[in-house]
């Protein structure tokens, strides 16, 4: 994984020293609340409902060992309020009328945009944390603002079989010019890129500011094609594409004008119509155009000033040499006896079976394999890792995967290097950690926000529901038995959550103080198994949070009366759901209402 060079390293302790000047001249009451929120914010410091929350930047969700051991000590240390608050903010949200609340304490959360956020930490107890935070070159530079965000990546970059390009050198390109950009720190709004060198979407591109695919042109030189104006919120939008193919050392240059357009044209009076994704939508073409005339006017008059020069693009691609494993010759013998070894141990065990099929997923190298440890369980919210389970997921990491990892858009962590004849091993120590659910792609790998547990902007909680459905389903058999299905839940309109692209999705919604469900079918984040991006629509009326599991339970009863077999197996989901059309999933969910709840629409 990249190493941040000297710079960097002095950079992000220098920030986490301005901090805590910052944090101290705030306590001794010369900074004002008012002064104080932006700069905390600039380091990633938001107040919530009840207590901060910190987002930590995971730059393309690339971790290793020391780092995951560093936010375990955080969780374990820091992510505590005093008891008076826990008691307050516990007594408030048991008034909630609606499904248990699932307040707890002492984690990290991973997040859909590969970073990792916590809800408890004091604001008196925030240098301290950034100091240790910098002991690792971890920071919460630009994890908040109007700036340009982590540009996000496949979590398989570097070793997917599909993979054309390796993203991560131009993800940390990007992560170089765009960190500080003094034009670009007040844009109209957040700006968020994502980045993928696969054949396959794994990093839902459609869905961002800014999605940039890499490819190879019929003369085999690498480039991108550049969507732009994609987002969720509440105009859901998929980018649309700007350029086919542009030349690889050309990105920046290119990144320069989109921005530079947006900062100008794009609209700062309504804070709902201030991303991309509407100017794009409102100017079309004549967007296009501008962005066309500022690009060439970037290459002419400012020189190409951000051309990438092959020498700097060698100095950042050489730290993304793979790391040293302690592999054997790699004979054919010794591949068909690790494969033949898992075989045997999957016949013995079918827990087993099913974690190679779900989990484990191809490597460009075949002595290797990617691995998923799923922190989608029963009792815990949907990507939270308790102190004790960073710890062992770091000894995991540091002992199995070459001490580096990968915080998944789908709120999990990926390994990335595992070696075949150690998946075993891998999985009977995961496996007693609870990190072995064999359930990734299936229902209960579902993304959830926050929500109104500890999101001050939530219109209705998001964790009771994915509580009580993962309470539901599981039986392995039965999930198994559903297929592959991604389940987006959002606390309201904003789309943490990313609802929007789930081929089930919730957002609540608030009327009359009471928290309200829209349930959304058909969306689509990109990836093979989903189709194009696509947002999905909605079913109707709300449901209450009491009649959400009901519903979900009569939509996939009614797959499963309506699905037809394909390809040696049945339809998945959302196969069912594009040729037989929303209809008898509407009935079906309207039917499952109950006769008491006063519907909202
Ligand atoms: C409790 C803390 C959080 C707050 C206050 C918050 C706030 C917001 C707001 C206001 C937006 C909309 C911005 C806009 O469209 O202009 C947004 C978007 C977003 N948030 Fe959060 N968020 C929080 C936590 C999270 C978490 C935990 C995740 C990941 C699980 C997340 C992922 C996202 C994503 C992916 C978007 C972009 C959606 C889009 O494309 O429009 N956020 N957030
Ligand atoms: S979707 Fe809404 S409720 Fe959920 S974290 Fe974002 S802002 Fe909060």
């Amino acid at each position: 994984m990249y190493q941040y060079t000297e710079f960097d390293k002095q950079f992000v302790r220098a920030r986490a020293a301005q901090h805590r000047d910052q944090l101290e001249r705030w306590q001794a009451g010369h900074l004002s609340d008012d002064e104080f929120k932006p700069l905390r914010l600039q380091n990633g410091w938001y107040v919530q409902r009840y207590a901060p929350m910190l987002r930590v930047a995971v730059p393309y969700g690339e971790i290793s060992a020391p780092q995951l051991h560093v936010l375990a000590t955080i969780a374990r240390d820091f992510d505590t309020p005093d008891a008076a608050l826990l008691a307050e903010a516990q007594a408030t949200q048991n008034k909630i009328v609606g499904l248990a609340p699932q307040l707890t304490t002492n984690y990290g959360h991973f997040t859909t945009r590969q970073n990792v956020q916590y809800n408890w930490i004091p604001l008196s107890k925030s240098a301290e944390v950034m100091d240790l935070l910098a002991t690792v070159n971890m920071h919460g530079i630009q994890t908040s603002g109007n700036c340009i965000r982590n540009t996000t990546t496949d979590e398989l970059a570097g070793v997917a079989v599909d993979e054309v390009v390796d993203p991560r050198p131009y993800a940390e390109l990007i992560r170089q010019w765009s960190t500080l950009h003094p034009e670009f720190a007040f844009l109209p709004r957040k700006f968020k890129i994502a980045i993928t060198g696969a054949s396959e979407d794994r990093a839902a591109i459609g869905w961002h500011d800014v999605g940039l695919q890499m490819v190879k042109n019929a003369a085999g030189e690498v480039g991108f094609k550049v969507l732009v104006g994609g987002g969720m919120g509440r105009t859901p939008v998929v980018g649309s594409q700007i350029r086919a193919f542009l030349p690889w050392n050309q990105i920046m240059n290119y990144l320069e004008a989109v921005v530079r357009v947006y900062n100008r044209w794009g609209r700062r009076d309504n804070l709902y119509k201030a991303r991309i994704k509407i100017l794009v939508k409102a100017e079309g073409q004549r967007y296009f155009d501008e962005v066309e005339t500022e690009y060439q006017e970037i290459l002419t008059k400012d020189g190409a000033l951000h051309t990438i020069a092959q020498a700097e693009f060698d100095r950042i691609n050489a730290c993304f040499v793979s790391p040293a494993l302690d592999l054997p010759s790699m004979t054919d013998e010794w591949l068909a006896k690790a494969e033949a070894d898992i075989s045997i141990e999957a016949a013995k065990n079918s827990a087993f079976a099913r974690w190679i099929v779900q989990n484990v997923v191809l490597h460009k190298n075949p002595a290797l394999r990617a691995v998923k440890l799923s922190f989608k369980r029963i009792g815990q919210a949907p990507g939270d890792a308790t102190a004790d389970q960073l710890d062992a997921a770091a000894a995991l990491v540091r002992q199995f995967s070459a001490g580096e990892a990968r915080v998944t858009h789908t709120q999990n962590l990926l390994l990335p290097w595992v070696r075949l004849d150690q998946l075993h091993a891998l999985w009977l120590e995961a496996k007693a950690l609870g990190l072995a659910q064999p359930n990734i792609g299936l229902l209960t790998d579902m993304i959830a926000c926050p929500g109104g547990d500890y999101c001050a902007l939530a219109n209705a909680r998001s964790l009771p529901l994915a509580a009580a459905i993962t309470e539901r389903y599981q039986d392995l058999d039965e999930l198994n038995d559903l297929g592959h299905i991604d389940f987006h839940i959002s606390g309201c309109i904003n789309s943490c959550g990313h609802h929007h692209s789930g081929h089930i999705g919730i957002l609540g919604v608030d009327k009359d103080g009471k928290e309200w469900y829209q349930i959304t079918l058909g969306g689509s984040d990109g990836k093979v198994l989903s189709g194009a991006a696509v947002p999905g629509k909605v079913v109707g009326p709300s449901f209450s949070s009491f009649e959400v599991p009901d519903v979900i339970e009569a939509i996939l009863n009614t797959y499963k009366e309506l699905r037809q077999p394909v390809f040696g197996r049945h339809e998945y989901f959302i196969e069912t759901l594009r040729r037989v059309g929303q209809d008898p999933f509407k009935s079906a969910a309207n039917g499952a209402r109950h006769p008491t709840e006063a519907h909202t629409t």
